[in-house]
């Protein structure tokens, strides 16, 4: 792990079995409270830590197992922390017809993670998503929130490598 991994790394808060059990306690700790606890150990993590399942499953009294098969199937939660940069490309129907798989292709070549993953340098997480809304301009994608569109397979190695530079920046600016 270099160095710019270990900035990321530490910036993060890390997860805590106590704020577990406060989050558990405050929503009751009901089997039925599963979801608003799971989403907010999530607001709090920005994923839910995979050693906490077990953990959350004895708060509530349910089987880890069960509890685990809750958080794979709702697509709203993550096992894995986002990347510093994330990354959602559109797969709706008018960019799919512009060639949006060209885009995904570049994007997974450039930061070395497929849309469902983040980068081994936590840099970028792909996401795959449903129509963003400007369809006018497809194939587009939304980088941290800003929608980028009429979109080239080189136009997207341009903006991470923009976004890593960026980085750089900040990192020897802190340094
Ligand atoms: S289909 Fe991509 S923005 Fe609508």
């Amino acid at each position: 792990m270099n160095d710019e991994i270990n900035l990321i790394t530490e910036a993060r808060e890390e997860p805590n079995l106590v704020v577990i059990d406060a989050i558990s306690h405050k929503h009751n700790s009901q089997p039925g409270a599963t979801i608003p606890i799971l989403q907010e150990i999530q607001d709090s993590y920005g994923y839910i830590p995979p050693f906490t399942i077990q953990k959350i499953a004895e708060n509530i009294n349910i089987p880890a197992s069960e509890l685990f098969g809750i958080v794979t199937f709702y697509a709203q939660f993550r096992l894995h922390p986002l990347g510093k940069n994330v990354i959602k490309v559109c797969h709706g129907t008018a960019c799919h017809l512009s060639g949006t798989e060209k885009i995904s292709q570049a994007l997974s070549q450039e930061v070395g993670a497929k849309e469902g993953e983040t980068s081994a340098d936590g840099l970028f997480t792909a996401e795959r998503v449903a129509c963003l809304g400007c369809c006018s301009l497809a194939p587009c994608v939304m980088v941290n929130g800003e929608v980028h569109g009429r979109l080239a397979p080189e136009d997207i190695r341009k903006i991470v490598n923009q976004l890593r530079q960026t980085e750089r920046k900040t990192e020897a600016a802190t340094t």
